[in-house]
């Protein structure tokens, strides 16, 4: 005889819609039954528009619109969360803990904001047997790196983590620099082709913001650096600066940009850094394509450690959900307890120490600005040469485009400088044009 386990799922995107397609692949193919001695049953499944015209289709009834009553429902044991913002989303998974069900989420804004609260809540439910939170899909998409950071690394000590968190924006950057085969296409779109291929987010105004990379790195660091931190702690430039322009002249000398992610904490510094980075085009970064993720794991014993694959995407995502819903059905079934709340989680974020943001870390950078009236350039390149940048190698320059390198030991409090004076002389002259600023400057890291 076979038990049957019974999930509710919110949301039915291009990761829910494949986390169901596995579940039944999984029952037809006897996978769960045999294995484990049980199936699974998705009972109901939350979605905001019932009418929809939709491919997959779960049978009659199991689509409700109402996700209240799906985190009620006393046969739901676990509840699946694919829907992702944190509103309403956190009141269905304060509902679903407070009713003793196993939190199964891929929302990195969800948990980046509020694992503490909710791991608390977690505490409350009347149940002996605590529910467990569980969001492996939340960081990196398929590369199983949550497990990593709050496992396999126990008793090493993490000094520094840098990856490429964003499948879109990995994908558009690529789109943008063009290959052999193929021709560089703009950023718009770019963009487009990564929404239809569904590894935005509904909104991807927070992907390519670097909101969505800054919540995947705060989880990350609260796991890798036992401390907890907000999004607020991490200093975030996003991609939309970057122009096809600079990825041409980029390429010229053998370099593309990639959308980093950095996080490193030691006694001196503590550092939560996003911003889109100048990379050598033939290593590990640059040869990370489309929407593939790598995260790269300095410990203290063990030196770098690099973890790649897929970081977007109905599939990589929707199985790392799978892989957390068996941890929950070990939950449900008692062959194991709920995992307690990582260290890092546990207590309110602290102001950050020493050299917070890297603010004295020093670079090559490339410094590019464009504007409209040629008449405009000359007071651009006073207000970089006025914050002392060091010797600048010219690289382009016609009356309306300016592009040079600096020399290694350029700052990045000095280049911060830079950038706000430029935001605010092209707001004096020209008040009329709204952001993006034309103007771009992008540490050049040869070392990743
Ligand atoms: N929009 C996200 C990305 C989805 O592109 O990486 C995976 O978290």
């Amino acid at each position: 005889m076979s038990e049957k386990i019974v999930i509710g799922m919110i949301g039915f995107g291009t990761v829910g819609k494949k986390v169901y397609e596995i579940l039944q692949e999984l029952n037809e193919t006897s996978k769960v039954l045999n294995e484990t001695s049980f199936n699974v049953e998705v009972k109901h499944i939350a979605v905001k528009d019932l009418e929809k015209h939709r491919i997959v289709r779960p049978p009659e009834g199991v689509l409700v619109s109402d996700a209240d009553s799906i985190v009620r429902d006393s046969d739901i044991q676990i509840i699946v969360e694919v829907m992702g913002g944190t509103t309403p989303t956190y009141e269905f998974a304060r509902q679903a803990l407070l009713h003793s069900k196993q939190f199964v989420t891929a929302n990195k804004a969800l948990i980046g904001s509020s694992a503490l609260r909710l791991y608390r809540i977690a505490q409350l439910a009347p149940s002996k047997h605590k529910p467990g939170i569980f969001f492996e899909a939340a960081v990196g998409g398929g590369i199983p790196i949550i497990e990593i950071l709050k496992r396999s690394l126990l008793g090493d000590t993490v000094r520094e983590i840098t990856g490429i968190l964003n499948g879109t924006c990995n994908y558009i950057l690529t789109k943008m620099e063009g290959s052999d085969s193929e021709r560089p296409v703009s950023y718009e779109a770019a963009l487009a082709d990564a929404q239809a291929k569904g590894f935005a987010e509904a909104d991807p105004t927070l992907d390519v913001n670097g909101d969505d990379t800054a919540a995947k790195l705060v989880i990350m660091a609260m796991l890798a650096f036992e401390k907890s931190y907000v999004a607020e702690d991490v200093q975030v430039t996003g991609i939309t600066k970057v122009m096809l322009e600079d990825m041409v002249i980029l390429r010229d000398l053998g370099r593309t940009v990639r959308f980093i992610a950095y996080a490193r904490k030691d006694s001196t510094a503590e550092s939560l850094i996003v911003e889109p980075v100048a990379v050598r085009e033939h290593q590990l970064f640059g040869q990370t394509k489309n929407e593939n993720n790598v995260i790269m794991v300095n410990t203290a014993y063990r030196g770098t450690q690099t973890y790649a694959g897929k970081g977007a995407g109905g599939m990589a995502t929707a199985s790392a959900v799978v892989s957390d819903i068996f941890q929950a059905i070990r939950v449900v079934r008692k062959l194991d307890h709920a995992p307690s709340i990582p260290l890092g989680m546990i207590y309110p974020p602290r102001a950050l120490h020493g050299d917070s943001w890297g603010r004295n870390d020093a670079n090559a950078y490339y410094i590019r600005v464009k504007c409209e009236n040629p008449e405009h350039m000359d007071q651009y390149l006073k207000a970089i040469e006025s914050e002392k940048p060091g010797k600048l190698t010219l690289i382009k320059q016609d009356p309306t485009f300016f592009a040079a390198i600096t020399e290694s030991n350029a700052t990045r409090v000095v280049m911060c400088s830079i950038t706000n004076r430029l935001a605010k002389l092209m707001l004096d002259l020209t008040p009329d044009k709204l952001h993006p600023y034309s103007f771009v400057a992008l540490p050049i890291r040869d070392d990743l």
